[in-house]
This record gives C-alpha cells, structure tokens and sequence, in this order.
C-alpha cells in the first residue's frame, strides 16, 4: 500500500477491514477502518492505534515507517479497543514512548493493557505538548462518546484529530480522503452521526462551539474518510444534526415527601426543564386533586413519579395514583421514578415496578446503557438525603437525557 501523508512529516498507518464487521449490535455493511496516524517529528508521536485483532499487523506496517524504540508519545484520544487495542502490540516495541491520555483513561488503560508499571502524561483541556517540531493542542470531550475522551489538534498543520467525532463506517479503500472517494461520503456520514454520536447530542454542542477557537483546515477521524475539503461543511452538518429542534413538550412531575428532600429533586427537574423551554407542572401528591393530577399526565409526554422512603415504602397518597396509572393509555409517554432516602430507598424502586406495569416508556440505566453506552445516566433517580453536589448532578444527568429525548427530532 502506498504511503499515505496528510501533511509534512504526519501519516496514515491504520488498518482497512473491509469485512461485514459487527459493532455496538450494529453490523458494518461497507467495512470500516481503524485509522492511526505518526507523527514524524523530533518526538516521534503516534495518534490512537487500531483494533486490537489488528496489533500486530499495525505494529508491522508502522515499522515501515519509524522503528517503534523511536517513539516517544502515544496518544490515546479513546480507550475503546477498536482505537486502542494496537496499544498491547506496541507498548511492548515502544517501551520509550510515553502514553498521553486523560486522566479518565489511564486506569483503564492500565488495566486494559497491563500497563500499570508504564509512563503517563494525563493532559488536561487546553493543554499542549511540543512533539519536537510540532506541538499538539488536547480538549476533553468527556461522553463523546465515551467519558474519558479527548481530541488532538495539531497547530501548526491544523488538522484535528478527533477519534470517533466526525467519522464515517467506510472502508475507504479507493482513497482515505474524502474528497478522493469517487462518491459523496455525506450519507455515510450521516448515518455514522446517528448510529454513534446523536446519543450524546448535548455534548455536540459543546464541541461545536469549542472548535470555533481552532482553525481546522483538515480532520483526521478514526473511522473512515479523511476530510480536508469543505470542513465547515461537515462541522455545520454535526451542529445542524445535534440542535434541538423540538418543541412545545410537556413534562409532569409529581411527588409525595417527608422533609423537603424529594420535593427538592422535583424542583430542580422542574429547574432544569424550565431552562430548556419545556413547560412543566408539578405536584405534591398530597395535597393536589387526583383528578388534575391525571389529567397533566395524559397532556404530558414525560411523567417523574417520586416518594421519600419511610420504613420501605412510599408515604402518602402516591400509591393510589400508581394504581390508577396502570389502567390508562399512556403509550408513547417517557416516565422516570425517582426520591430522596437515607438507607435503601425502597420506595423508588416500588414506584419504578408500578411505572413498569403502565403503557409508558420508563427509563432504567439498563435501557440507557443499552441505547447509548453512557454509564453516567441513572434511572430511576435516586438521591442519598439532599440533593447536593454529586447527587445534584445525578438529577441534572437525568434530566438531560429526558431533555434530549424530548427535543430530538430522531
Ligand atoms: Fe470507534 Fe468508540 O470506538
């Protein structure tokens, strides 16, 4: 295969797999590639690696470029094995390079790889490391998709190295650059963004306006086609694809609570949605007419239902209202439980039983790993006493993800 160089000194040394190749229960029609890149410098520096069914041959085809005792960093953006798998082939032939990552991902590295007796430099969000002749620019992207990523920005060349962000599931075998493909790559694209990205759509945004601060003339995905003409195209394609373009959504939430605590989750749900232009009603269920309960949760398309736990159950008038609930049409409706307790929160997880029993679509963390692969999203809600700092955020992380799947036009 020819040598492919993106820039002075900066290659493509990855892998073509042109199988039907199974991915996140998807299966790969058109192949993908694993794309790493060198960065030949005074330091040499490789960029990601490639799946790990592929280590060897990596570590062959990069031989042809540097003998692998040269380099000095590898960079991992992503900890996930399709772009850090080549790393248990060349850690043991780059026993000098350094592995540059976040500090997220070191500990998993280590484990993954058996690499707990090697060098780590953890980078931070803005921090730069001179390679010798180049010097790298790194920006946390925590949850894109995974939460230990980051990017690479190379400054002097411009060119982003972004892992799975702005990749496409081709194997790129007529050329790796897109605008050599021989077709419009854009639906391939798309259908990546979708499949991998939209899930984490909030954190798109982030991305979007942090790139504003970077010249990119040049992204260096991953997976798929290198792009290098009409960037701003496919960076205004991601911004498009992951606003929110819904609105006019309801959410209901109602609660029943012994000292404030439950009610306090419920007000920062409501806080939340509030912001994000979602009109919400709540409810103490003790003291609001059933009735007018019901009918806000027949208007709405997300119901919260929560209770504070007193000696293992739900306190005051939920329960009969959970009754009622199972005997109406609520299809198409998103529900969540959640509540505040002291020991073992069993009241959450009974309101949770009777939302199960409902026509609704009630949200676990099985359900939004499954969906999405982030283990940062709890349901149902549950906060140990207050709902202060990590339990604060517990309640935000929800919230958003409800926020989104009401927003999305997908
Ligand atoms: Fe291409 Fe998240 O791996």
């Amino acid at each position: 295969m020819n040598k492919i160089e993106l820039a002075k000194d900066i290659y493509w040394v990855g892998k073509i797999d042109d199988r039907e190749v199974p991915f996140h229960r998807l299966i790969l029609a058109k192949g993908t590639t694993y794309n790493a890149y060198l960065l030949k410098t005074a330091k040499p520096t490789v960029i990601d690696t490639v799946d790990m069914e592929f280590g060897r041959e990596f570590v062959e085809y990069l031989s042809e470029f540097i003998d692998p005792n040269d380099i000095q960093y590898i960079v991992i953006n992503h900890t996930e094995p399709d772009h850090s798998g080549g790393l248990a082939a060349l850690a043991g032939r780059a026993p000098h390079a350094t592995i540059v990552c976040t500090e997220l991902a070191v500990n998993e590295l280590k484990e993954m790889y058996k690499l707990h007796s090697r060098n780590f430099l953890v980078v931070k969000d803005g921090d730069t490391l001179d390679i010798g002749g180049k010097t790298l620019k790194f920006k946390e992207t925590p949850y894109l998709h995974t939460e230990e990523t980051m990017i690479t920005y190379c400054i002097e060349d411009k060119i982003l190295f972004p892992c799975d962000i702005f990749s496409t599931h081709v194997a790129a075998s007529k050329s790796l650059f897109a605008d050599e493909a021989g077709f419009d790559v854009t639906e391939d694209f798309i259908g990546y963004y979708n499949a991998i990205i939209h899930p984490h759509r909030r954190y798109v945004r982030t991305l979007i306006q942090a790139l504003q601060d970077l010249d990119v003339q040049m992204i260096a995905p991953s997976h798929g086609y290198i792009l290098r003409a009409d960037i701003q195209k496919y960076i205004d394609l991601y911004a498009t694809l992951s606003a929110n373009t819904v609105n006019n959504k309801r959410v209901t939430i109602v609660y029943t609570t012994i000292k404030n605590n439950t009610k306090r989750v419920a007000e920062q749900l409501q806080h939340f949605f509030e912001e994000n232009q979602i009109q919400t009603t709540v409810f103490n269920a003790d003291k609001a007419d059933k009735a007018e309960i019901i009918a806000s949760i027949q208007a709405a398309d997300a119901v919260w239902i929560g209770s504070s736990t007193k000696y293992a159950d739900m306190i005051g008038n939920l329960e009969d209202l959970l009754i009622d609930l199972k005997d109406l049409n609520l299809k198409g409706k998103i529900a969540a439980a959640f509540g505040s307790y002291g020991w073992s929160g069993e009241a959450i997880e009974v309101i949770q039983d009777y939302l199960l029993q409902t026509n609704m679509n009630v949200q676990s963390t099985s359900q939004v790993i499954k969906s999405t692969g982030m283990t940062h999203v709890e349901f149902p809600v549950r906060v140990r006493f207050a709902p202060k700092n990590e339990q604060s955020k517990k309640i935000e992380h929800a919230a958003a993800f409800i926020t989104d799947l009401l927003q999305s036009a997908i």
